[in-house]
């Protein structure tokens, strides 16, 4: 069955505790963190210090979104901190063989994480280094920003390539996600879906993330 990952971002920031213990009895399976550093993209989120903060008080993995221009600083940290997720953006690294390489050597499940004008195909070189892989379909930034069915495709080729090398690699989709194409993300293979604003949406956590799954 298809992971349900809530991004914080669209939580209350005043009551993080109270809305990760929520999201957490809804039935989230893994926390999505939006790391943002207002370069990479037009927004800023927090970082290392507020990551291990949550981790103190979170039992289900974290899944650590690097929208930076250096992801290659926080690994170590991140790391430390025992997070079980980690991605970056293939647009912000010249090695991403080599930055890969970093966070499993770690021992995290490592993925890159793709902007929509940013071809399936540029991973397949190392597809059978990687755990997942994390497709946008928004442009980072921001919740709440409405869902570009062209993922369909590049799950779709992801899949077909996967199978050839027979390889085991789990498919993120990250933006716009809700209830009416949650069931076609998964038909197309998505292994795991982030929801933000679809699932902070709505008073009733737990209905959210049962009707996405
Ligand atoms: C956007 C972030 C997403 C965002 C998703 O840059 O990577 O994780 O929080 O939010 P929704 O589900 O509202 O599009
Ligand atoms: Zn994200």
């Amino acid at each position: 069955m298809v992971k349900i990952a809530p991004s914080l971002l669209a939580s209350d920031f005043t009551n993080i505790e109270a809305e990760i213990k929520r999201i957490e009895a809804a039935g989230a399976d893994i926390l999505h963190l939006d790391v943002m550093d207002g370069h990479f993209v037009p927004n800023l989120t927090f970082g290392i210090p507020i990551i291990k903060q949550i981790k103190n008080i979170c039992s289900i993995p974290l899944d650590v979104h690097l929208m930076v221009t250096n992801p290659e600083d926080y690994i170590e940290d991140l790391a430390k901190i025992g997070v079980e997720y980690i991605c970056i953006h293939q647009e912000t690294v010249f090695h991403l063989h080599r930055q890969i390489s970093v966070i499993k050597d770690f021992g995290i499940k490592a993925g890159v994480a793709l902007n929509p004008a940013t071809a399936i195909e540029t991973i397949f070189p190392i597809i059978e280094q990687l755990d997942f892989v994390l497709i946008m379909s928004v442009n980072p930034g921001f919740g709440g920003q409405k869902f570009l069915p062209l993922v369909y495709d590049k799950i779709k080729k992801l899949q077909e390539y996967a199978t050839t090398k027979n390889t085991n690699i789990e498919i993120e989709i990250d933006g716009g996600v809700n209830n009416t194409n949650a069931k076609l993300l998964e038909e197309a293979g998505a292994d795991i879906l982030v929801a933000g604003s679809y699932v902070f949406g709505n008073s009733n956590y737990k209905n959210q993330i049962n009707s996405l799954k």
